[in-house]
């Protein structure tokens, strides 16, 4: 998609589609509806009248040849409700727009802006909006959506240039979301073509494209290094494991502090031995999205430049089942030392994060954030709406949740607490696999926080928020990339950034 401002008094823009939009409860058109002359009001205002146009959120209303204007077309998007109206909001309004377009077969289109100088979060919400909503999961249809694809968005100022901040929020917006359908692409992969090999080979290829350093250690090196959680869930599988290290060191950031991203890369859960029902198996194939997600914040850092340290950890493996696989009733020693009684061989997530957080430590992260598709609980508490959030550091629990309502993704944070310890104890080793159903979430939660020893820690439960199960206005169905836009928010807000 093709980005460019275009500064011009609005009515003298010649375009195919100019699109605007309108809220819900105003008595006269608001919105930049407002910014039109006054001929195309009239006539808005009188589709108002007789309800034609309400500005109910994602109402698209398209107008041919509109009085006054030099543009083909005119588009009205509903805005929903004036006091409601956020950057949030406005992501998805331009977002419905953009699919409401490619629909019916258009190609292009100029966005105006809220006002001759726009803020950079509105540019930027704007952009993000539409290349998120130009966006369809379909690679391996023969007849593609691609074709319906959106080529050019101009973003209309008015009468004045751009803003320095305007033309920094488009920057901003094209990299975050080109970095979240990255991680969207890479999450839609069927396991047989998303290996942990070729999900190292993605990592590699995207670090060497945006100049970040990059590592993958195989099997001996895993072994080697005593990750006996992680070789314990990677033994069962053909397909060998990978841990993938991702390392941003920009030359202007302070020593500390040293961020650890961590995320689950299991590229097919089967459960193992205690396998999982055949039902809805094959959505397992989106079990490594905390990993990709983080190759994806890594991606849009890389050009965003934040000046702070960064290094992500990705454990890869499938979770099989074979003469091989390990079994309920193992022990296994984690790197860190401590040991760990399998009930149950489903529950591997929290294993292969385990040995990563130790191995993060090891290599000097002093903040440790991880991410994972990890409890089914969490979307039963949830849902597929709002991403679960832990963690023994209420200071960056806080950063992440304002960083999250910038990025407007939702979080809502679960509590942490010693009681619930007792779950996950075991009879013969330090600690058990499984707490039990009840607070499933918080118990794996605190499994994973046990290995993430004094180093301050959040944990980001996405087994819900990873996919969106039906079509929206704005989104397509399928893999959503969340919460890619909090952590670039956070480390932008930490650190600033280009
Ligand atoms: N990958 C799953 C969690 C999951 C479920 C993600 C549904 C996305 C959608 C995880 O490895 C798992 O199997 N968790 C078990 C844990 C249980 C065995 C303690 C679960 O949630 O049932
Ligand atoms: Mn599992
Ligand atoms: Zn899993």
């Amino acid at each position: 998609m093709k980005l460019e401002f275009l500064s011009a008094p609005l009515a003298q823009l010649s375009t195919p589609i100019l699109v605007v939009y309108s809220f819900e409860d105003a008595a006269a058109a608001s919105g930049t509806v407002e910014r039109l002359p006054a001929d195309v009001r009239a006539l808005l205002g009188e589709l108002q009248t007789n309800r034609e146009l309400t500005g109910k959120s994602f109402e698209c209303t398209l107008l041919h040849r509109p009085a006054g204007l030099a543009a083909q077309r005119l588009l009205v998007v509903g805005a929903g409700k004036k006091q409601k109206f956020n950057d949030a909001q406005l992501r998805r309004v331009a977002g419905a727009a953009v699919r409401y377009l490619r629909g019916r077969g258009l190609h292009e289109l100029t966005w105006v802006l809220e006002s001759d100088d726009a803020r950079l979060e509105s540019v930027q919400a704007v952009v993000e909006g539409a290349i998120l909503a130009d966006y369809d999961a379909d690679r391996y249809r023969t007849e593609r959506e691609a074709e319906r694809r959106i080529d050019r968005l101009g973003l209309a100022t008015g009468d004045a240039a751009p803003s320095e901040a305007a033309r920094a929020g488009l920057e901003r917006g094209r990299i975050i979301a080109e970095a979240q359908n990255f991680v969207r692409d890479l999450v839609n992969e069927p396991s047989n073509c998303m290996t942990p090999t070729i999900l190292a080979e993605q990592a590699a290829a995207m670090a060497k494209r945006f100049g970040l350093d990059c590592q993958i250690l195989g099997p001996d090196e895993i072994r080697e290094l005593k990750m006996g959680a992680f070789w314990g869930v990677a033994q069962g599988s053909e397909e060998p494991p990978r841990l993938i290290v991702v390392r941003y060191t920009p030359a202007d950031a302070p020593p500390a502090p040293v961020i650890g991203l961590v995320g689950k890369g299991i590229t097919f859960d089967t459960g193992g031995i205690s396998i999982k029902p055949s039902e809805n198996m094959h959505e397992m194939k989106t079990d490594m999205a905390g990993g990709a997600m983080m190759l994806g914040v890594m991606q849009a850092i890389a050009q965003l430049k934040p000046r702070v340290r960064v290094i992500a950890v990705v454990p890869a493996t499938e979770n099989m089942l074979s003469g091989n696989a390990y079994k309920p009733g193992d022990v296994l020693t984690s790197m860190s030392g401590k040991t760990i009684e399998i009930l149950n061989t489903d529950a591997e997530g929290r294993l292969v994060l385990a040995d990563a957080l130790t191995y993060a430590q090891q290599l000097g992260c002093t903040v440790l954030i991880d991410a994972a598709t990890l409890t089914g609980a969490v979307m039963i508490a949830l849902g597929h709406i709002t991403t679960g959030v832990f963690g023994s550091s209420q200071e960056w629990v806080d950063r992440v949740l304002k960083s999250a309502a910038e990025a407007g993704e939702k979080m809502w944070q679960m509590p942490v607490d010693d009681d619930y310890r007792e779950q996950y104890k075991s009879l013969i080793a330090d600690l058990a696999n499984t707490g039990g159903r009840y607070g499933g979430a918080i118990t794996a939660a605190m499994f994973v926080g046990e290995f993430a020893g004094n180093t301050p820690w959040v944990h980001l439960d996405i087994a819900g928020t990873r996919w969106s199960n039906d079509e929206k206005p704005f989104l397509a169905k399928g893999p959503t990339g969340a919460p890619l836009r909090t952590l670039v928010q956070l480390l932008l807000s930490h650190a600033g950034g280009e």
